[in-house]
């Protein structure tokens, strides 16, 4: 069950990035400065972190385990939750263009920022919901000690290959800032 805690713990991760965004992406709207580096770096953190690191094992390895294991993709859970990273993708595809634009000294970008920012929160939050309480119960009765520990050795070596030593723990400091900085 290793391999699920490790999910859940970064599910808590993202939500704390969830009240970040919910706090930064209204602020060009109001009229408040933008800070280009906590911008690119939350930016970061959602293509790092959130979709090459978790994602990932989500798609590469849980997924496909729970498929063997006769949970359905097509019109079943599987299939859903993979539309919803998708749909992630091109959130966040617009709140950098949004950004890039703002910065370029387009102001109409701001409101575009916003509901970017405001759509991405409310689809992760919704997302995480169905994961913990439809797909993790699943792992849990479907699958044996064995595929856990092999589920848990892969996400490990996936780690390792896409953010790199050390990358983890500078990803939870900057949660740590940002939060301190932006949700009071
Ligand atoms: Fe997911
Ligand atoms: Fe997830």
């Amino acid at each position: 069950m290793e391999a699920i805690t490790e999910l859940e713990k970064e599910h808590r991760g993202i939500e704390v990035m969830l009240r970040i965004i919910e706090a930064v992406s209204t602020r060009p709207a109001h009229g408040q400065e933008i800070n280009s580096e906590d911008f690119n770096a939350i930016l970061e953190f959602l293509s790092v972190f959130v979709d090459r690191c978790h994602h990932g094992k989500e798609e590469d390895f849980l997924f496909p385990a729970l498929e063997s294991a006769g949970v359905q993709r097509d019109q079943g859970p599987i299939g859903v939750l993979l539309q919803e990273h998708e749909q992630g993708r091109q959130l966040v595809a617009e709140l950098r263009n949004g950004i890039k634009n703002l910065l370029s000294g387009d102001k109409s970008a701001a409101q575009k920022i916003e509901k970017a920012g405001r759509d991405y929160v409310a689809l992760l939050t919704s997302h995480i919901d169905k994961e913990e309480n439809v797909l993790f119960p699943m792992a849990a009765s479907l699958l044996g000690p064995d595929k856990h520990e092999e589920l848990f050795e892969a996400f490990e070596q996936l780690e390792k290959e896409r953010i790199g030593p050390g990358k983890h723990e500078a990803f939870h400091e900057l949660l740590h800032r940002l939060e301190q900085t932006y949700v009071s």
